[in-house]
C-alpha cells in the first residue's frame, strides 16, 4: 500500500469528500465518509418509502452486519457480544446501570469528556464511589469496575501493560471496561485475548461511519448472566410474540442487551467505512500510518507522538494549542486542540506533498 496505489484504487472512492480544498488532519475526530456512505443511506430510506415496515428485515441485516463487522475490528469472538449504541457513553451507561449495589469505581484522569462527565454525575448522583487518578497510576485495588482508555485521547499514548493491568484487576476481583475508541481501526485489537469484560467504541473517528453507530461489547460469559435495566423491547425472547412472562425472559446471548426500537441508519451509514477499514488491514494501515507520522514529526520541532508507543495521531504541547489550530484553520490546515495539545491525524487520503505543506505552515507557528 503506497500513495500511488492509494491514488489509483482508494482515492476515487473518495472523490466527493476530496473535492474540498484544505488540508484535513482532524482524521482522529470526524473521519472522512466514503462516497458509497451516500448511496447506503439512500437506499436504507428508500427502502422505508417502498416497503414501509417491510424495510425492517433489510434495516436489521445492517445492523447485524454492523455487529459483525465490529466484532471482527475488534477481536470479539461473537457478533451478538457487540451491542449497537449511539454513543459510547450510552455502553458506559448500560454497564454502570448493571450493578446490583452500588460500584466502586475506578478510572483515570485521562478519559474523554463524555466519560469522564458521565462517572462524576453518576458518583454526584450517589450511584458509584468513584477514584480517578492518573493511568500511569491506576490500581483496581477495592474497585468493582476500571474505566480506562487504551488509547489517551489528550495524548494517544498506547498504555503500557494492559494485559498486566487486566489480570491485576481480575484477580483483585473487579471488571475491566476499556475505551477503544482510539484504537479500533488504527492498532490490532483481540478483546477476546485481553480478557476485557466490556468496551466501549463508535464508528466516527476512524472507520468513517460519523456520529450514532458505536457499540457495546459485552465478554461472552457474561453478556448471558449479568443484566442491565437499560433495556427494551428488543431485548425480549421472540420480540415480536408480545408476550409477557413473569419473570422477565430475554433474548439469545448478546441481544439480552439490546433496547427499544432501534436507530438503524446509523449502522447502515458505518457499514463501508467498516468494511474498507477490514479490506485494507488495520496492520497495513498501522504501517501506513507509523510513516506519515514520521513526516510530520521530522519536520515540526517538538512533535510528539510519532512512534510505535502512540496512536494515529501526534501532538504539539502548547499553552496557546486552541490558536494555534485556529490559524491553521485559516491557512486550509484542519486540525484540533484538547487543552495544551494540538492534535494533527493523518490518514490513506493525506499526500506526501500535503503533509510536507502542513509541516511549512504549523511550525512557524508553533515556534512563536
Ligand atoms: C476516547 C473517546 N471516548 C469516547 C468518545 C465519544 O464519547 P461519546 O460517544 O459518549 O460522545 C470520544 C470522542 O471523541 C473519545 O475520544
Amino acid at each position: 500500500m503506497d500513495e500511488a496505489w492509494l491514488r489509483k484504487e482508494i482515492f476515487p472512492k473518495f472523490s466527493r469528500v476530496l473535492e474540498r480544498g484544505e488540508i484535513y488532519l482532524a482524521n482522529h475526530s470526524l473521519g472522512r465518509p466514503p462516497d458509497r456512505v451516500a448511496d447506503d443511506v439512500r437506499a436504507a430510506v428508500d427502502a422505508w418509502y417502498r416497503d414501509l415496515d417491510g424495510a425492517w428485515d433489510s434495516w436489521l441485516q445492517h445492523r447485524e452486519r454492523f455487529r459483525s463487522l465490529t466484532a471482527k475490528l475488534v477481536g470479539s469472538p461473537r457478533a451478538d457480544c457487540i451491542i449497537p449504541k449511539t454513543s459510547a457513553g450510552q455502553g458506559l451507561r448500560a454497564v454502570l446501570n448493571s450493578f446490583a449495589t452500588k460500584p466502586r469505581v475506578v478510572t483515570s484522569d485521562g478519559e474523554f469528556d463524555s466519560i469522564d462527565f458521565i462517572l462524576r454525575v453518576y458518583r454526584e448522583q450517589g450511584r458509584i464511589e468513584l477514584k480517578i487518578t492518573p493511568w500511569q497510576e491506576l490500581s483496581a485495588q477495592g474497585a468493582d469496575l476500571v474505566v480506562l482508555s487504551s488509547v489517551m485521547f489528550r495524548t494517544g499514548e498506547i498504555v503500557k501493560h494492559l494485559p498486566k493491568l487486566i489480570h491485576d484487576a481480575h484477580a483483585a476481583g473487579a471488571l475491566v471496561l476499556l475505551d477503544v475508541y482510539h484504537h479500533a481501526g488504527v492498532l490490532p485489537l483481540d478483546l477476546a485475548a485481553l480478557d476485557a469484560d466490556f468496551a466501549i467504541g463508535g464508528s466516527y473517528k476512524y472507520t468513517r461511519g460519523g456520529p450514532g453507530a458505536c457499540w457495546l461489547y459485552v465478554r461472552p460469559g457474561l453478556v448471558e448472566t449479568l443484566r442491565t435495566p437499560d433495556t427494551g423491547w428488543f431485548a425480549k425472547k421472540d420480540v415480536f410474540a408480545y408476550a409477557r412472562p413473569e419473570p422477565p425472559e430475554f433474548g439469545p446471548g448478546g441481544d439480552a442487551w439490546l433496547e427499544s426500537t432501534p436507530p438503524v441508519l446509523a449502522c447502515v451509514q458505518a457499514l463501508a467505512g467498516l468494511e474498507l477499514t477490514l479490506a485494507l488491514g488495520v496492520e497495513r494501515l498501522r504501517k501506513y500510518s507509523l510513516a506519515q507520522k514520521k513526516i510530520l514529526s521530522e519536520r515540526i520541532p517538538g512533535c510528539e507522538g510519532a512512534g510505535e508507543n502512540h496512536g494515529a495521531f501526534v501532538t504539539l504541547k502548547h499553552p496557546a494549542a486552541k490558536s494555534i489550530s485556529e490559524k491553521l484553520e485559516e491557512e486550509g490546515v484542519k486540525t484540533d486542540a484538547r487543552g495544551e495539545y494540538l492534535r494533527i491525524c493523518p490518514d490513506i487520503l493525506n499526500t506526501r506533498a500535503e503533509l510536507e505543506k502542513a509541516a511549512a505552515i504549523v511550525t512557524p507557528l508553533v515556534k512563536q
